[in-house]
């Protein structure tokens, strides 16, 4: 077996072992192509302060840089024995290059190391599930204006209230993401910081240049003092993964709403019927499995700040291990998230929308207040006309004149997606992912 990094003259006990490294070889392969940017960097760097020769740099950039290959092509593995992929890194590093190999660690820790992996991991993931918030952004805003014309019931307390349209309903979803989208943003130039270089957390008396490994990362900025750097894990962690819950509850609103006007009490929207599920013994049944999925999925996902929460409540400034349990729950939210944004976009573009609700006469009193203010409008006191049209409703001699006349900002009349369409540009735009890509492109010389 791998001797450990840490390990001298006393031989690990295999039952500690495994439960002190538990998930770690599964899940610190999603970092692993981190780890070797990271290490691209900080080699770089320690070669300009003169803690490598030119040579040493170079050997460890080409070994590091085939390692990425093989991370790429599937292949990479952390063997039987070996704690994590920062080991398993330096491991291959130094049975390839022998001495060279062994000087890579100095001036860090594993704990900055895991820090920096994991920021920009999570920078990289948080570029994908923006991209996928804005499909769906652009999908909705245009369901929204392909049926700005089309009325539904509007609901409070689920009775049926005042008119509302598809073009509202659309949108209101459209502009909750444009929310998100700011709180993914905020999280994202949050986690764009660069912690190497805090080491264990305390720094290092080498004189390390944490500018320049900053810049080489692509990083916004750092985070300047080495204790701070060390109490964002998990810090960072919890902040994205608020951004992330806040994306999950547009989306699993949007899922009870469409489970909910797709069956046949409502018969507002029709889901395609190759996104919909049979039943074992029902023959008619077209269930919106899908949309309860996705509900189910992103209301678990709202419970992931709390998850990790619970994990960092209470830890004093420093590192402890509690942090790696951390990984277990954050690194899957990407996927789950981006495969029910995917799923959400997919249908929303295809789902269709009954243009006839309003003939049913059970909706005929949601144009109670249309009627009350055209009352008031043409002079009657409001609470006068108010009475009225309830007398008239009770009475039975109510008859709903259907025309629609909203028209200030918001409005069924006047649904202002451009505006919604321009905050949500405004803030996508300047999320400024090119600086990062750019970056990890040159440290991979490509
Ligand atoms: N697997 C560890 C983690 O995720 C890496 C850091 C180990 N550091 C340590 N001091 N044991 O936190």
């Amino acid at each position: 077996m791998a001797k450990k990094l840490w390990e001298k003259n006393i031989d690990v006990n295999p039952e500690i072992e495994r439960f002190t490294v538990g998930r770690d070889r599964e899940l610190d392969l999603l970092l692993a192509r981190y780890d070797i940017l990271g290490s691209i960097a900080h080699s770089t760097m320690l070669e300009s302060i003169g803690m490598l020769t030119r040579d040493e740099m170079t050997a460890l950039h080409e070994e590091l840089r085939n390692i990425y290959g093989i991370i790429e092509e599937g292949k990479f593995i952390i063997e039987e024995g070996v704690e994590d992929v920062h080991s398993q890194v330096e491991l291959m590093l130094t049975r390839k290059l022998g001495d060279t190999g062994k000087k890579i660690h100095s001036g860090r820790s594993r704990n900055d190391q895991v820090l920096v992996d994991l920021k920009l991991f999570t920078r990289h993931e948080l570029k994908g599930v923006c991209e996928n918030v804005k499909e769906l952004f652009d999908a909705l805003i245009e369901q929204s204006d392909r049926h700005k014309d089309v009325l539904m019931p509007g609901y409070t307390h689920l009775q049926v209230a005042m008119p509302s349209s598809f073009g509202l309903w659309f949108g209101a979803y459209a502009e909750s993401l444009a929310d998100d989208m700011l709180f993914l943003q905020a999280a994202y130039r949050m986690c764009n910081r660069n912690p190497l270089g805090s080491a264990a957390g305390y720094g290092s008396s080498f004189p390390l240049n944490r500018t320049m490994t900053t810049e080489l990362l692509g990083f916004e900025s750092m985070n300047y003092n080495v204790v701070y750097a060390q109490m964002g894990r998990g810090k960072c962690e919890r902040n994205v993964a608020y951004a992330l819950a806040s994306v999950a509850g547009t989306l699993a609103k949007l899922a009870f709403d469409a489970c909910m006007f797709n069956s046949q009490n409502f018969g507002f929207v029709k889901l395609p019927a190759e996104c919909t599920t049979g039943s074992s013994i029902m023959p008619h049944k077209k269930n919106p499995d899908v949309f309860e999925l996705l509900r189910a999925k992103c209301n678990r996902l709202q419970a992931l700040p709390t998850d990790i929460m619970l994990i960092m409540n209470n830890l004093p400034v420093g590192y402890f291990r509690d942090l790696q349990i951390i990984k277990e729950l954050f690194l899957p939210a990407f996927e789950a998230l981006n495969d029910c944004l995917q799923m959400a976009t997919y249908i929303i573009k295809r789902i269709e929308a009954n243009r006839d609700i309003l003939s049913d006469s059970r909706y005929d009193a949601m144009f109670s207040v249309e009627e009350v203010n055209r009352l008031a409008a043409e002079g009657m006191p409001f609470r006068d006309a108010y009475k009225k049209v309830g007398l008239d409703i009770e009475a039975g001699t109510f008859t709903p004149n259907k025309d629609v006349h909203h028209t200030h900002e918001g409005s069924i009349g006047n649904l202002c997606n451009k505006e919604i369409t321009a905050l949500m540009e405004g803030i996508y735009s300047n999320m400024e992912f090119e600086k990062a890509t750019e970056a990890e492109r040159a440290l991979l010389n490509r």
